[in-house]
């Protein structure tokens, strides 16, 4: 089997399992939804759908491929030398839209080989929209290909960005924004990391940055936005990461980039 057949066969697995897990997400908060404890600080909040959810796709991975692994947030895992294949998993990302029945939550699921997401989607399980990537096959929603933004000037962009849960890296994350928001358009930040990058990918956000995500939040997102075109960086040459996410077309990206690093965003909390 060639490598892009089996990216492929691994992206239909991941859509059908993520179809699946959004149909729940989404049943579950029509019941109602009550937070069940908060995590890191009082605004990290974890839902009994954010671990169903995990369960039930962790559940389907291994039936399907019983030699996988799984990182999720929820109940972290991954190791395992001997894997073929990581899965990487955000059960419901923006759980607090989740709370607040806000239209803007998501089924986050990427394959990962040797190493590098091969295969990502996105689900926005309010919405039912959907994003695809396969590793240089191109990025696509509801089967359309995705080009990002044609925006070429910093100062007309439209910029996503997010905040962390700790109280001083948001502070940090406001502080850094204070300083960037004069040289942009604007800033939305809608409270979906994994979407945020789908949106910059098909270009209903010029740019999108933001500091602290983990592997979750952008491993599927990042490759659609990647093989949408954009650059989906860290900053002084770091690979995306925990330091900073940063995903703008080639026009914008030394701009935001260079801004960015004056501001010191990714040092800090
Ligand atoms: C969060 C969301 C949010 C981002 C945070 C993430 P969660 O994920 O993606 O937009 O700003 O950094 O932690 O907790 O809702 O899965
Ligand atoms: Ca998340
Ligand atoms: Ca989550
Ligand atoms: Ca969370």
């Amino acid at each position: 089997m060639g490598c892009m057949d089996r990216e492929h066969e691994l992206l239909d697995l991941a859509v059908s399992i993520a179809r699946e897990a959004a149909t729940r997400a989404r049943a579950m908060r029509a019941a109602g939804v009550d937070p069940v404890a908060t995590k890191s600080t009082l605004t990290d909040v974890v839902t009994a759908a954010d671990r169903a959810v995990e369960r039930q796709v962790r559940d389907a991975i291994h039936a399907a491929r019983p030699g996988d692994v799984v990182l999720g947030e929820e109940f972290g895992g991954g190791e395992g030398d001997g894997a073929a294949v990581r899965w990487i998993l955000d059960p419901i990302d923006g759980t607090v839209n989740y709370l607040y029945d806000l239209p803007q939550y998501a089924v986050s699921l990427a394959a990962e080989v040797d190493g590098e997401v091969v295969a990502g989607v996105v689900i926005n399980a309010a919405t039912g929209r959907e994003w695809t990537a396969v590793r240089g096959g191109g990025a696509y929603a509801d089967g359309r290909r995705l080009s990002g933004s044609g925006q070429t000037d910093l100062r007309q962009a439209l910029v996503g960005t997010g905040f962390g849960y700790a109280a001083d890296r948001r502070l940090h994350q406001a502080a850094v924004l204070a300083g960037l928001i004069g040289d942009i358009r604007d800033v939305r930040r809608f409270g979906a990391a994994a979407i945020d990058l789908c949106l910059a990918a098909e270009g209903s956000l010029d740019a999108y940055y933001e500091k602290g995500l983990n592997a979750w939040d952008h491993a599927a997102g990042g490759l659609v936005a990647a093989e949408a075109g954009l650059l989906v960086t860290g900053l002084r040459g770091a690979t995306a990461g925990p330091d900073m996410v940063v995903a703008a077309p080639p026009a914008l990206h030394q701009g935001l980039h260079d801004r960015l690093v004056e501001l010191g965003a990714d040092k800090g909390p």
